[in-house]
Order: C-alpha cells, then sequence, then structure tokens
C-alpha cells in the first residue's frame, strides 16, 4: 500500500487512484476498515465467555420479563411460535452477523460491514437506524425496570413513590424518574470502564437465568394440554405480529459484535460470543413460554363483543379491571412471570422473581447502550459525526463523550415513552440493520471471496435470503407508528447526512488512517490536521 502525507494526513493514493475511496457510492475498503480500528483501538479485554456474558445481558430483559403478556394477548398459546418465528429469524441473522464480525472484528457492527459492501449512504442509514436498535432499547428496558422497581419498593418496602413521577404523559404522570435514574447511573458506569461495565454486567446475567431457571422448574411440572387449547385464537396472523413484538426479547446478542476492538481473538470469539448468546437464550424462552402457558394459560382478553384488543390500549386495561386479582388473566399483568407464579401456588417465588428482574434488568440497558456508544464511536471516527464524539478518556479509556450524549438521550426517551412503543420502535432499527446484514454477506461473497473468514455461514445462499425474508416479514407485522418513527428517522437521517457528514467524510477526502506508519510522529513534522485521532484516542 502506498502511504503519502497531504497536508498532514495520511493519504491512501493506491486507492485513491483507483477510484475506491471517490467511487459514486463511496464504499469503503475492508483493508482501510481494518487498519483504522488496528490503529485507533481500544483495550482488548473480553474473552468468549465474557461475550456470551456480554451477549445474554443483553438479550433476557424486558421482552421475555415484560413483553410475554403481549404476545399472548396477540397470538394466546400460538405465542410459542412467535418465539420459534422470532428466534428462527434472528437465528438467521445471527449466522450471518458472525462471518462478517469475525472478518471484519472491529466496532461499528452492521454499520462497518454496510460501508464496506453497500458505501457511505447506506452505511449511514443503517448507523442511524442502529440508533433505533440500541438507544431506544435501551430506553424501553429502562422503562420496564422501572416498573417493577416501582412494585418492588412497594411490595417489599412499603414505599409508594408519587404517581406522577413513575410514569410519562401517556400514562397521566409527568416523567418517569425511575428510568431516568437507572439510565444515567449505567451511563457512569461506561464511563469508568468497559472491565468494569462486564464484571457487574456476569453478576446481574447470572441473577436473571437464575430466576428464569427457577420460573421454569416450578412451572413447566405444572403445565396441562388443555390449557393450550384454543392454540392460535387469533389466527396464524396474531402469531406473525406476536413476533413483531416479541422480536424485542432476542434483540441483543448482535451488540455483541460491536464489542469486537475489545475483544481478544476476535475471529474466534466474536462467533462464539453471537451463537452461544442466542442458542442458550432460545432454550430458556422457549421453556419459559411453555411454563406460562400449560400451568397458567395464556389466552386473549376479548371486549365485551368479542373484539380483539391491541395490547395496551385503554380497551384492554378497561377490560382486565373486571378481573379478580385471583383470576387475572396474564394478558392483563404487567409482571407477567411473578403473577403466573403467584397464581399457580409460589407467592414467595414470584416475588423473589419480580425482585431479580428489577435487579438485573440494568444489565440489559448496560449493553445496549454500550453498542450504542461503540456505533457512535466508529461514525465520528469515519468523520460522518463531529470528531470529539470519539475522544478516548485519559484514564478511563473509554468514549466517555459519545457515552454521556447517549446516556442522556436514553434517559430523555424513557422519561417520556411507554415500553411497548419503545420496544416497537427499536425492533423497526434492529430489523433494518440485520436486512442489510444479510444483503452485505452475500455481496461480500461475490466481491471478496478469497478474504480469509474464520467463521463462514453454512449454506449462505438460503440461510442470507431468508434471514432478509424475515426481516421483512416481521417489519410488515410491526404497528403503523413504528414503521412510521423508523422512515422518519430514516429521513431526518438523511438530511443530517447531506448537511454534516458528505463533506466531512474521511472517505470522501480521500483519507485513510492506516497501521504502519505513526501520526503521532508525522513525517517532515508536519502536524495532523485536527480530527485526525492519534494512537490512544488524543486528538492530534
Ligand atoms: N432483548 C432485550 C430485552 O428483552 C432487549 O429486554
Amino acid at each position: 500500500m502506498t502511504q503519502r502525507w497531504l497536508h498532514g494526513v495520511e493519504f491512501d493514493a493506491k486507492s485513491f487512484a483507483r477510484g475506491n475511496c471517490l467511487n459514486k457510492w463511496r464504499v469503503k475498503s475492508l483493508d482501510s476498515i481494518l487498519a483504522t480500528a488496528e490503529k485507533k483501538s481500544l483495550t482488548r479485554s473480553l474473552g468468549a465467555f465474557q461475550l456470551t456474558m456480554l451477549g445474554i445481558g443483553g438479550i433476557i430483559g424486558t421482552g421475555i420479563f415484560v413483553l410475554t403478556a403481549e404476545a399472548a394477548q396477540l397470538a394466546g398459546p400460538g405465542m410459542l411460535i412467535s418465539f420459534v418465528l422470532s428466534a428462527l429469524v434472528c437465528g438467521l441473522a445471527a449466522l450471518c452477523y458472525a462471518e462478517l464480525a469475525a472478518m471484519v472484528p472491529v466496532s461499528g457492527s452492521a454499520y462497518t460491514y454496510s460501508y464496506a459492501t453497500f458505501g457511505e449512504i447506506l452505511a449511514w442509514i443503517v448507523g442511524w437506524a442502529l440508533v433505533l436498535e440500541y438507544a431506544v432499547a435501551a430506553s424501553a428496558v429502562a422503562v420496564g425496570w422501572s416498573g417493577y422497581m416501582v412494585g418492588v419498593l412497594d411490595n417489599f418496602l412499603g414505599i409508594q413513590l408519587p404517581a406522577e413521577l413513575v410514569t410519562g404523559p401517556y400514562a397521566g404522570g409527568i416523567i418517569n424518574l425511575p428510568a431516568v435514574v437507572i439510565a444515567l447511573a449505567v451511563t457512569w458506569l461506561l464511563v469508568l470502564g468497559t472491565k468494569e461495565s462486564a464484571t457487574v454486567n456476569s453478576v446481574l446475567v447470572t441473577v436473571k437465568v437464575i430466576a428464569l431457571a427457577a420460573f421454569i422448574f416450578l412451572a413447566v411440572p405444572a403445565a396441562t394440554a388443555d390449557k393450550f387449547e384454543p392454540f392460535l385464537p387469533l389466527g396464524a396472523t396474531g402469531a406473525i405480529g406476536a413476533a413483531s413484538i416479541i422480536f424485542f426479547a432476542f434483540v441483543g446478542f448482535d451488540a455483541v459484535s460491536t464489542a469486537a476492538e475489545e475483544t481478544k481473538n476476535p475471529q474466534r470469539n466474536i462467533p462464539i460470543g453471537l451463537i452461544a448468546s442466542l442458542a442458550i437464550c432460545t432454550v430458556f424462552y422457549m421453556l419459559v413460554g411453555a411454563g406460562v402457558i400449560g400451568s397458567y394459560g395464556a389466552q386473549p382478553v376479548f371486549g365485551p363483543n368479542g373484539e380483539a384488543l391491541q395490547p395496551g390500549s385503554p380497551e384492554l386495561v378497561a377490560q382486565c379491571k373486571t378481573f379478580a386479582e385471583a383470576t387475572l388473566p396474564v394478558v392483563c399483568s404487567n409482571e407477567a412471570l411473578a403473577h403466573v407464579l403467584r397464581a399457580i401456588g409460589h407467592p414467595g417465588v414470584g416475588n423473589v422473581l419480580g425482585l431479580a428482574a428489577g435487579f438485573a434488568l440494568p444489565s440489559v440497558v448496560l449493553m445496549m447502550m454500550f453498542a450504542q456508544t461503540r456505533v457512535f464511536f466508529v461514525m465520528s471516527r469515519d468523520g460522518l459525526l463531529p470528531g470529539m464524539l470519539s475522544k478516548v478518556h485519559p484514564k478511563y479509556g473509554t468514549p466517555h463523550v459519545v457515552t454521556i450524549i447517549t446516556g442522556l438521550g436514553v434517559a430523555i426517551s424513557a422519561a417520556f415513552f411507554p415500553v411497548g412503543q419503545l420496544a416497537s420502535v427499536s425492533n423497526g432499527g434492529t430489523l433494518c440493520a440485520f436486512f442489510f446484514v444479510s444483503l452485505a454477506i452475500m455481496t461480500l461473497r461475490r466481491t471478496d471471496p478469497t478474504r480469509h473468514r474464520s467463521f463462514r455461514t453454512p449454506a449462505v445462499w438460503i440461510v442470507a435470503p431468508l434471514a432478509a425474508a424475515g426481516c421483512l416479514l416481521l417489519f410488515g407485522f410491526l404497528s403503523f407508528v413504528a414503521q412510521m418513527v423508523f422512515f422518519g428517522w430514516a429521513a431526518i437521517g438523511l438530511v443530517f447526512y447531506f448537511i454534516y457528514g458528505r463533506s466531512r467524510s474521511n472517505v470522501a477526502r480521500g483519507i485513510t488512517v492506516v497501521g504502519e506508519l505513526d501520526p503521532g510522529v508525522p513525517p517532515q513534522g508536519v502536524a495532523p490536521l485536527p480530527g485526525i485521532h492519534t494512537p490512544g484516542g488524543k486528538d492530534a
């Protein structure tokens, strides 16, 4: 590779001459991506076990603990099919992620793969969609956590927080203060450092797994076949609609790939982390779902005239009020799993399960925010977002500026929006990212067939098209509001791109930052331009 210095900036003359960096789509070469990551890397501290724990930390959360009730309202016992469908789409996408993450072990996930495959505009749209996936999911889980904590404070300590301070305006409140507090607390943890965050995460993951295992242990043996009838009270479309919501329960495994730059031996450990975390959680979810249905029943609640009611709707809330606590259907409960345990004769364990969920859900907020900051970090390093965002803290070695900005955004949306809406919006962004990852893997197999792939997706020409089709199917069943938010967000992103990123992107300026030269000691003593970074992350 030929390096030159142009106004103090490293300039890859060869690829520039090829037109590679100024081509119409601004496709970024994989070599340049890998070299850039090599040059400005974060501390590599994560192994396969820690990655798997991070993956499980991201996956098990509000989806299974809170949204199971919403899935039951849409699908009844048929939500088992919804679990399978969501797991299938995620599994297919995970196999695509694994190949790309091992081949391109850099932060940025779907955004980075899209940059190398489809060029800058699509990469920008995907990176922008990842904000919906990660940051909005973090907000959703913060809101879910808030609900549990309010219950725990009440049940265990008899403390009742003022209603105006525990929900947003959507439910007659002012602000969801507990959700804000947890978002800011997690931000603080992330600023202190990945290693510390991962250690805390491991403890919390263990708590969640024990809570789900206890549920399975008590509920599954109590299952009877009659509870599974009628299996599809709202037909197949109900099951697919439920899949588009319960999909949220599986989101999070892909966040493992955004930790690639902080992973030891990423070629081996990233695929292990992705696939192991997803596989473990799928087994747990199927057993939990079977336990809910078989032990207590999970039929939807209908309106006075037998009409289907939407989860979270005022009509459903009104109908739920007609039931006594002892016979409250699971679809009416805000703490589905704890409610089932209480109802089948294990009230103590049910309360402790609620406590465990309240204690452990912050690990999901942590994982989502961790992933979000790394995506912003890479977009900033590419020149598409302001360079100050990729500053690394001199003491903690973490991208503190972007972490604090992300934390504030998560706290604000958690303060004012309901969990179901946030989860659906998040799913829209996630499905977009999965879709492009599925396309990217096929494209790169054609355009870059000889590059070393330490993990190769099996039957890629079946797996990747099915993953893409599955994403489109689930997106089509998302709520209209969630779809509109997605397209609106993409439009805002494009405006920002054309105003800011398009003219400033490193690729547009023919800049590649490669590993062989040390810009800390530029040739001929020419100082690098502001915004071009030196190893260790300090702006030059
Ligand atoms: N999968 C994560 C959850 O269920 C986002 O909370």
